[in-house]
C-alpha cells in the first residue's frame, strides 16, 4: 500500500499548518481516515530512514488535526502498525488513534486561543501533524488565570507547566501515587509556590513520616511530640474517648460515666475560677459545694450553668479522679464500681505515661486554647506560614485523635477569622484518617475532614489529600477534591478511580497512569487549564523532604541518638 507520508505529496484544499523556513521537510503528515464522536483514527506511515524516536506519533502526545481556520488538539493514546510486520524498505502504514481535546481557533486579529471541546468535526481525509509549539502553549495556558509555575510539560521541556493556586486551594486538591515516585516533592513544591502568592495562606502539614522539616527550613514550624501541647480538654468527648478506649475495649458504662466526669469536670473548673475571680476581688462569699457537675440527686436542684460537653474549656484531671471517687463513694451506687475503677485506671496510666505528656504533661499551663491556636496555625506568622506537625513520634493510637481535633480547629478557625487567614489542611496519608471502609478510620476524623472538603471553601479552610492508594480513600472526599495530580499508579483498582474522577474527554489519558515516570504526573481540574502531562520542577537537595531530620533548630544532619530511637520504638 503506498500511503501520502510527505506533505509534498499532498493535494488538499485544506490549509495545511504554517510552515516555518528552513523547517526540515521530513516533518510527519498523517490524514484521518475515521472519526465517531470524541475520538478519530488517522493513518500514517514510517520507514526505517525516517524512523525517529520520540516522533510526532508517539503516546501521550498531542498533535493537532487542521480544518482550515481551526485546528483540533487530539491527544494520541494508540499506535499500531497496519501490517504485523516490518519493511526495513518503503513505508510501514501505520494507525494513531487521537481523542480529541478541543480547538485552537484564530482571531481576526491574527491571535488564537484554545477551547474544550470542539465545534467541528474533522473531515475525513483532513491533516493530523506535529502540533505548533505556540499551540502547545495556548492548550496550557491559563488565560485570565493567575498562574505559578510547576514544572514543565513532558511533551515540550521548553513550555511551563502552570497551576492556578486559587483554584487548586479552593476546590481543594489530591495527589496521588505509587510509593517512591515524588509526591512529598512535589507537595513541596506546591507548598511553597502557594505560600509565596497567597500571604494570608497558613498551612498545617500532617506529617506522619516526620518528612516536612527538611523541605521548609526557612517557612516552617516544625511541631513534634516533644514540642506539641495539644491539652487533653480540647479534645471533644468523642475524640478523648477514642484515645481513653482504643488500647482496652471499653467496659459498658465506661463511655457514659467518662461523660458525665468530664461535664462535672469542666463545671467545677468554671466555678473554682469564678471563685478565684471573687477571692481577688475580696469577698470568699462562693462557696464549692462538692456535688458541682454531678447530675442533681432527687429533690435537688440541678448545679448553676449545665456545662456543655464540647466547649472547649479547660478542666483539671484532678477534678475529674475527684467526681471518680465521689462516685465510688455514692451510697446509691449509679455506676457500677468496677467500670468506675477501670476509667479510673485508664486516666490515671495515661496521665503517668510519658508518651502521653503532650496531652496530659502541660495541660493545666494553659487556661484558654488561644495560645495553642496561635502556635500551631501560626498567627500571628513570624515569616514561617507553614506548620509541619510531626505525627510520626505520637503514640499510633492517638494520631487519629490528633488529626481530629486539629482538622476542627482549622475549620473553626478559617470560619471564626472572617477572612483574615486562610487554612491549607494536608494530609498525608489521607488514607489511614478517611479510608473508604467506613468500619475503618475513626468518625470524628471522617467528620472534620469532610467538612473542610464539603463547606471549607466558603470560609477559607481548604485541604489537601495525598495518598498511595487512592482506592483506599473515602471517595466523597477524593471527589470533593477538584484537581488532582496523579503520579504513577500501578494498582488496576487504584487507576480505575482516578478514571472515574477524570472527565470523559480525556479518559484515555489515564492509560498512562501505570507508565509515567518519577516526577511525572497527570494534572487535571479547576487548577489547571486542561488535563496535562506534566513533570515537576528539580528542587534542590536542601528544600526536598527527608525523614530523620530534628526538629527545628537542631542541626539538620544530626545522627539520631539511642535516646531518640528509644523514643520512637515506644511511640
Ligand atoms: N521534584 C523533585 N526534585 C528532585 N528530586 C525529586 C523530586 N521528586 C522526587 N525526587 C526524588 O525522589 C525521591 C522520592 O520522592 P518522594 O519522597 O517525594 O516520593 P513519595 O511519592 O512521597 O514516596 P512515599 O510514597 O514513600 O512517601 C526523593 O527523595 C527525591 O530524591
Ligand atoms: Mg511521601
Amino acid at each position: 500500500m503506498q500511503l501520502p507520508v510527505k506533505n509534498a505529496t499532498f493535494q488538499t484544499d485544506v490549509t495545511p499548518d504554517r510552515r516555518e523556513a528552513g523547517q526540515p521537510p521530513e516533518r510527519t503528515i498523517g490524514r484521518v481516515i475515521a472519526c465517531d464522536g470524541s475520538r478519530a483514527t488517522i493513518q500514517s506511515a514510517v520507514s526505517t530512514a525516517s524512523w525517529r524516536p520520540m516522533d510526532v506519533w508517539s503516546i501521550g502526545r498531542m498533535v493537532s488535526i487542521n480544518l482550515g481556520e481551526n485546528r483540533i488538539v487530539a491527544l494520541v493514546y494508540k499506535v499500531h502498525a497496519v501490517e504485523t510486520s516490518w519493511r526495513e524498505s518503503g513505508e510501514n502504514p501505520i494507525h494513531i488513534d487521537v481523542e480529541f481535546l478541543g480547538e485552537v481557533q484564530e482571531n481576526p486579529d491574527g491571535t488564537s486561543r484554545f477551547q474544550s471541546g470542539i465545534s467541528n468535526y474533522p473531515t475525513i481525509g483532513a491533516f493530523a501533524h506535529r502540533i505548533r509549539s505556540g499551540d502547545l502553549a495556548l492548550v496550557h495556558d491559563l488565560g485570565d488565570r493567575a498562574g505559578v509555575e510547576i514544572g514543565h510539560i513532558t511533551q515540550d521541556a521548553s513550555i511551563p507547566a502552570t497551576v492556578s493556586v486559587q483554584d487548586m486551594l479552593t476546590r481543594h486538591f489530591a495527589l496521588v501515587g505509587t510509593t517512591g515516585v515524588g509526591k512529598s516533592s512535589a507537595v513541596a513544591l506546591l507548598l511553597r509556590r502557594a505560600v509565596a502568592v497567597r500571604p494570608r495562606l497558613r498551612v498545617l502539614i500532617l506529617d506522619p513520616h516526620n518528612e516536612y522539616a527538611s523541605a521548609f527550613p526557612d517557612l516552617a514550624l516544625t511541631i513534634d511530640g516533644d514540642a506539641l501541647d495539644l491539652p487533653f480538654w480540647m479534645f471533644r468527648q468523642e475524640e478523648l474517648a477514642d484515645v481513653v478506649f482504643r488500647g482496652r475495649p471499653a467496659l459498658d458504662d465506661e463511655p457514659d460515666i467518662l461523660r458525665e466526669v468530664i461535664a462535672a469536670a469542666r463545671a467545677r473548673y468554671r466555678v473554682q475560677t469564678s471563685q478565684e475571680m471573687t477571692r481577688d476581688l475580696g469577698s470568699s462569699l462562693l462557696k464549692r459545694p462538692l456535688e458541682i457537675g454531678l447530675p442533681p440527686r432527687p429533690g435537688q436542684e440541678p448545679a448553676p450553668q449545665a456545662p456543655t460537653i464540647d466547649s472547649a474549656a479547660p478542666f483539671r484531671l484532678k477534678d475529674a479522679f475527684a467526681v471518680i471517687d465521689e462516685l465510688i463513694g455514692l451510697h446509691e451506687q449509679r455506676w457500677p464500681r468496677h467500670a468506675l475503677r477501670s476509667l479510673k485506671v485508664r486516666l490515671e496510666s495515661l496521665h503517668n505515661d510519658p508518651r502521653y505528656r503532650f496531652m496530659f504533661g502541660r495541660a493545666n499551663m494553659y487556661e484558654t486554647i488561644a495560645p495553642i491556636l496561635g502556635q500551631i496555625f501560626r498567627i500571628p506568622m513570624h515569616g514561617r506560614p507553614i506548620t509541619a506537625f510531626q505525627l510520626g513520634g505520637l503514640p499510633g493510637e492517638v494520631v487519629n485523635a490528633v488529626a481530629s481535633v486539629l482538622s476542627r480547629l482549622a475549620f473553626d478557625l478559617a470560619m471564626a477569622s472572617q477572612g483574615a487567614c486562610e487554612i491549607l489542611v494536608l494530609c498525608e496519608e489521607a488514607h489511614r484518617y478517611v479510608p473508604s471502609d467506613p468500619a475503618l478510620g475513626f468518625a470524628p476524623t471522617r467528620q472534620a475532614i469532610a467538612r473542610i472538603a464539603k463547606e471549607g471553601r466558603k470560609y477559607g479552610a481548604y485541604l489537601g489529600v495525598v495518598t498511595q492508594r487512592p482506592g483506599e480513600l473515602d471517595p466523597t472526599i477524593l471527589s470533593q477534591c477538584s484537581t488532582i495530580f496523579a503520579m504513577r499508579l500501578a494498582n488496576e483498582r487504584d487507576q480505575q478511580i482516578i478514571r472515574s474522577a477524570i472527565s470523559d474527554a480525556s479518559a484515555s489519558t489515564i492509560g498512562f497512569l501505570s507508565s509515567i515516570g518519577n516526577r511525572e504526573a497527570i494534572a487535571f481540574g479547576e487548577g489547571v487549564a486542561t488535563t496535562m502531562r506534566m513533570r515537576f520542577a528539580h528542587i534542590p537537595v536542601h528544600e526536598l523532604p527527608a525523614m530523620g531530620v530534628g526538629k527545628q533548630g537542631e542541626d539538620g544532619a544530626r545522627e539520631p541518638t539511642l535516646d531518640d530511637m528509644m523514643r520512637r520504638m515506644r511511640a
